[in-house]
């Protein structure tokens, strides 16, 4: 192999061989190509795409790279879901119990923050003593035992994905839909799984806004998926605001505790139900869509989701008090109430704003070795659409200090935008399948 000219091919506008993909990706995770000549490769992708046989040959030669979750004689269907990235989206933290409950197993491999978005990583290390890096054996063996288990990318999985994507992420080569499809597909199918569902985020705040793009991506996931014998379907949901109240680690935790105990906000709720409908059917644990939906409705109601939770808290080491205390979550020192600056209709919640002040209030990373803050962040009852008087209270701000409660009181000011109405645009908007 000459790199050289593989990297010269491609930038013509050429196709690699996926012998060639192959031989590439696993030199590239072995250490034997440099990060100077992948990076050049990178760039050439950005610009020229992959054909189908290309991204088919890449995809699977970072699944290659590493290990799979092995469920041999497990009697339960295996289904996970995945989020392109949102602000206040803490689904995940419903839906791994309840569809551990409705007789799933599920790996759910989640990832840390990334730019203005939440992590689901960041999001259950809130919880005092929660563990995310398991091992593939102590997952598996815990998947087995209690139905679900909730980490992060482990050494073994997808490891050419783990170097890509810090190389991506600094090289200006992230935003490239055949690399977004490859990097989160390779790991998702590590993970042995029956079927998936993939929430596609449209909006500001998504990291593809566009509605063109979030569909391409969807096609390009669905398609690897359907390709390696998993059942995939995308739902393509609102990032224009963001999902539920509370947005920061801690908070979120205990919004999704009130989901879990049926009190959930209406859209967290209405994004989880149709989420957790499309999991049940992928993993053809119901027949059609109202007997998925009723018996998630059960698996809350009858209070099993909860103790779910709290079974997958206490087997990864956190302290299931929590379900039953919020203050065993970490606190905020400074509370602060935000008022509505006049009167008028809520035209927008922006959630890059929103995300950015967290991370401006230590609830997310500036730099790749910052300490995450789990205390901070927002509960904004506000919804776009809500009419709301000049003085009533239509946020809170959770803090470490008064002065970057005054900063991120700043930063709600410019996010909530108030005025004459405007449309609100669907929660969500379209249902992908093969
Ligand atoms: N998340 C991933 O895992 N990979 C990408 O490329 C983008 C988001």
């Amino acid at each position: 192999m000459v790199v050289p000219t593989l990297i010269e091919r491609k930038r013509d506008g050429g196709a690699l061989a996926p012998a060639e993909w192959r031989e590439l990706v696993l030199a590239y995770a072995g250490g034997s190509v440099p990060d100077y000549q992948m990076s050049a490769l990178l760039m050439a992708i950005v610009w020229r795409g992959l054909s189908g046989g290309e991204l088919d040959a890449l995809a699977e030669a970072m699944l290659d790279s590493g290990d799979r979750l092995r469920w041999d004689g497990l009697d339960r269907p295996v289904v996970d879901k995945h989020s392109t990235g949102g602000v206040g989206d803490k689904t995940s933290l419903l839906l791994a119990p309840m569809l551990a409950t409705c007789g799933a197993a599920v790996p759910m491999m989640s990832g840390r923050g990334l730019g203005h978005t939440g992590g689901t990583l960041d999001k259950l290390e809130a919880i005092p003593g929660f563990r995310t890096s398991l091992t593939l054996r102590e997952t598996t063996d815990q998947v087995r035992r209690i139905g679900c288990a909730m980490i992060g990318q482990t050494p073994e999985i997808a490891p050419a994905d783990k170097r890509l994507y810090a190389l991506r992420d600094v090289t200006a080569t992230v935003e490239s839909i055949p690399l977004i499809a490859a990097s989160i597909m390779s790991k998702k199918l590590a993970e042995g799984l029956d079927g998936l569902v993939l929430d596609v985020k449209t909006g500001s705040g998504a990291f593809l806004p566009g509605e063109t793009d979030a569909l391409e991506l969807a096609r390009t996931m669905i398609g690897l998926g359907q390709s390696h014998g998993c059942r995939t379907v995308a739902l393509l949901t609102a990032m224009d605001r963001p999902l539920g109240r509370a947005a920061g680690n801690a908070l979120e935790v205990e919004e999704a505790i009130a989901g879990l105990s049926g009190e959930g906000p209406a859209d967290l709720m209405e994004v989880t139900w149709a989420l957790g409908v499309e999991m049940m059917l992928v993993a053809r644990l119901a027949s059609d869509a109202l007997e998925a939906r009723q018996r998630l409705e059960e698996s809350i109601s009858s209070g099993r989701a909860r103790e779910k939770f709290g079974q997958l808290i206490e087997a990864q080491g956190g302290n299931p008090a929590v379900l039953d205390d919020p203050a065993a979550l970490p606190q905020a020192d400074v509370i602060e109430i935000f008022n509505a600056p006049r009167d008028g209709v809520v035209r927008r919640v922006e959630p890059r704003r929103i995300g950015r002040a967290i991370i401006e209030l230590g609830g997310g990373r500036q730099t790749v070795d910052d300490v995450v803050d789990p205390a901070v962040g927002f509960v904004i009852t506000a919804r776009p659409g809500d009419t709301v008087r000049a003085g009533e209270p239509i946020a809170s701000i959770h803090a470490r200090t008064g002065d970057a409660a005054a900063g991120a009181a700043h930063a709600l000011a410019e996010a909530i935008e108030i005025g004459e109405p405007l449309a609100v645009t669907p929660l969500i908007s379209r249902r992908i399948t093969a």
